[in-house]
């Protein structure tokens, strides 16, 4: 995996506001010093989630999640570390040097950057094609036959693929491109499978291109549309998938889409990339377009990073419709919301926008109907209500796609909705959805939460109450951290005895900076997430008086060191048939023990400030100091 380096990850969290970055994503409300609002990561009506913007952290009472920016971004986008990352880099525009790890991983980046490379150059050479490639005049008028200007062509790289395939080749190797990057980039391929010798062929020829971006604007496939009937091949060909290019995770346009997405609390899912286009070269600019394929979990997923409802705007024929039925089902699994469009029939929102104008288009969009509103009506208009088996058909196909939805509160709005239109009761569909429910989920369902189901399953490292004190010492003060740090011996022996060690020793050996939130907040990023679950128990540190907090705490870890080596000799003495020699080890040690213990003892007497003994480990030594302060 990449590495990327502490610096950098620091540098990203300092430049990142968490209140910002936070309320970019759910509504924040200023409660005195902090931030609040209902947890995104929990079901709550009273909002417990806290944003601390001076420690550039959130915290849920609720659920108990909480972090840094990172953590966030992580939790939130349902992304690993180095992703989190990387995204919070590209927001606030510093730029990451990953360090040189693994040759495999650094092979793979350098791939996927040649790939980025070339999509990025071969999408300006056929835009610069169509422009002005004296061959590519009935291009341009079939630009024009439909209403698509130059700036249309520039704002979203549409560009030409030239008919004869030499042109291509030849730019390529100008560039420096081999057939290798090619055929790994798809716009070529191997004329013999597996035989590089045998030769490539260019994939299109005499197609409008348009190009295909990621999520941060990287073109990474193209779309080619046939630019008359005679030609060969489907009307539209699609890059095949490549390292950088998964069609079931990209949405055509969401580059462009996701800050209106948020800001409208919504997406526009179209069919096709030409009809995405078109809503936004028309103001509508929440629209995306899967690419040329079904909406897929993956799909969902993405789109619920950004918006929690979904407007569907599919072509009103069968392919249209059943299409729209599978997206519905996707989205709803995610917890979100989807609504249809109703297009008129033969319209898409491309040739809708032509007809009709934009504001016509906002309009329908406007009275997008409920999903089942929508499939009910549609099956009344055509009869189907007044035949008992069709009616039966429809129960059976509601309560699948209503046992589906993961928003249990959305799903019993629905089924009064569907309860009215198939002449039911609500109890009745309830009862057949909670039969539904009862059955053993196939495989392929249960895998969309197995990953859930792990993290879930991820316990605390476990950590003795005194070693946790001492993390948190370490952590929020200097002095404490240092003071800990020259007692590596006792707590390297102390290893033995008390769970949590190796963890206070990975704060130690690291040593973040207490007094910069973003070295303590990038350490624990780094940390595996038992060991920030451990960590994540809020314990009130004392700001002053942080040395005798550490030595006190230290003292006391050192005395149930004592007690449980006193209680294993104890116990060991106690042991049936040991042997002699064992025996005098053994008593040996006690005598140790009991001196060690006396010494203590003794060299505390004069300190009122700590337990005795025999303590029960309920708060923290210095909790007295911190109370008394408050006190006064
Ligand atoms: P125009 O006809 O140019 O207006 O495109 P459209 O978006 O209206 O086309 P349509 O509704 O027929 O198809 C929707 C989407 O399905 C397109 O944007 C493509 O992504 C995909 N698609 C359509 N036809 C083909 C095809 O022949 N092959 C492949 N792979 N995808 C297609
Ligand atoms: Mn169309």
């Amino acid at each position: 995996m990449a590495q990327i380096p502490k610096e950098s990850i620091e540098k990203v969290l300092e430049s990142t506001d968490i209140v910002d970055l936070i309320g970019s994503y759910i509504q924040l409300k200023r409660a005195g010093s902090q931030f609040k609002a209902n947890c995104p990561f929990h079901h709550e009506k009273t909002p417990s989630f806290t944003v601390n913007p001076v420690r550039q952290t959130f915290h849920c009472f609720g659920c108990g999640k909480g972090g840094d920016a990172i953590a966030f971004v992580r939790e939130y986008e349902n992304l690993p570390f180095t992703d989190a990352v990387r995204k919070l880099a590209n927001r606030s525009g510093v730029l990451i040097i990953e360090e040189e790890s693994n040759p495999l991983a650094d092979q793979n980046r350098r791939v996927r950057g040649r790939l980025l490379d070339l999509h990025r150059e071969a999408a300006a050479f056929f835009y610069e094609q169509l422009l002005r490639n004296p061959d590519a005049a009935h291009a341009r008028s079939y630009m024009t036959s439909r209403g698509f200007g130059r700036e249309m062509a520039e704002r979203w790289t549409v560009g030409w693929m030239p008919r004869n395939p030499q042109v291509f080749l030849d730019w390529a190797r100008a560039r420096k491109f081999t057939g290798r990057e090619l055929v790994a980039s798809g716009l070529a391929g191997m004329k013999v499978d597996g035989n590089p010798r045998a030769g490539i062929f260019v994939r299109f020829n005499d197609r409008l291109m348009f190009s295909i971006r990621n999520e941060i604007g990287d073109v990474i496939a193209f779309s080619g549309r046939k630019l008359n009937e005679e030609q060969q091949g489907g009307k539209y060909i699609n890059s095949p998938e490549t390292p950088i290019f998964k069609k079931s995770n990209v949405l055509f346009a969401l580059d462009r889409a996701r800050a209106s997405m948020l800001k409208q609390k919504s997406a526009l899912l179209c069919e096709g990339q030409i009809d995405a286009i078109c809503c936004h070269e028309a103001g509508i600019d929440h629209a995306i377009a899967t690419c040329g394929t079904a909406c897929t979990q993956q799909h969902a997923r993405i789109l619920k990073r950004y918006t929690s409802s979904v407007v569907l705007c599919y072509d009103a024929d069968n392919a249209g419709i059943a299409a729209s039925e599978k997206a519905f089902r996707e989205l709803i699994a995610e917890g979100l919301s989807a609504k249809v469009v109703e297009m008129p029939a033969g319209d898409d929102p491309d040739t809708f926008l032509k007809n009709h104008g934009a504001d016509a288009f906002r309009e329908l969009i406007g009275n997008a109907k409920e999903y089942f509103d929508f499939k009910l009506s549609r099956a009344r208009a055509r009869g189907a209500l007044d035949s008992a088996a069709e009616r039966a058909i429809l129960v059976n196909d509601c309560v699948s796609l209503l046992a589906a939805m993961s928003d249990v509160v959305a799903r019993d709005y629905q089924i009064n909705l569907v309860a009215s239109y198939l002449q039911t009761s609500a109890s009745a569909l309830r009862e057949a959805i909670g039969k539904l429910l009862a059955q053993p989920r196939r495989p392929e369902f249960d895998r969309s939460t197995a990953n859930e189901k792990l993290a879930e399953k991820i316990e605390p490292t476990p950590v003795h109450q005194i070693v946790g004190w001492l993390c948190h010492l370490a952590l929020s003060s200097a002095t404490a951290q240092h003071f800990l740090a020259e007692q590596f011996e006792t707590l390297h022996e102390a290893n033995r005895w008390l769970e949590g060690i190796p963890l206070l020793e990975k704060i130690l050996a690291a040593a973040p900076d207490p007094a910069s939130h973003a070295a303590v907040n990038a350490f624990l990023g780094s940390l595996p997430e038992s060991d920030r679950l451990a960590l994540s128990a809020q314990g009130s540190v004392p700001s002053e008086d942080s040395i005798q907090a550490a030595e006190s705490t230290l003292a006391l870890l050192s005395s149930t060191v004592l007690q449980r080596r006193d209680s294993a000799v104890k116990a060991a003495l106690k042991e049936p048939g040991i042997s002699r020699e064992r025996m005098m080890e053994l008593l040996q040690e006690a005598k140790e023990i009991s001196s060690l213990m006396r010494g203590m003892g003794q060299r505390h007497e004069f300190d009122d400030e700590l337990p005795p003994a025999t303590f029960r480990e309920k708060a923290p030594p210095w909790k007295k100091w911190v109370d008394r302060k408050k006190g006064a």
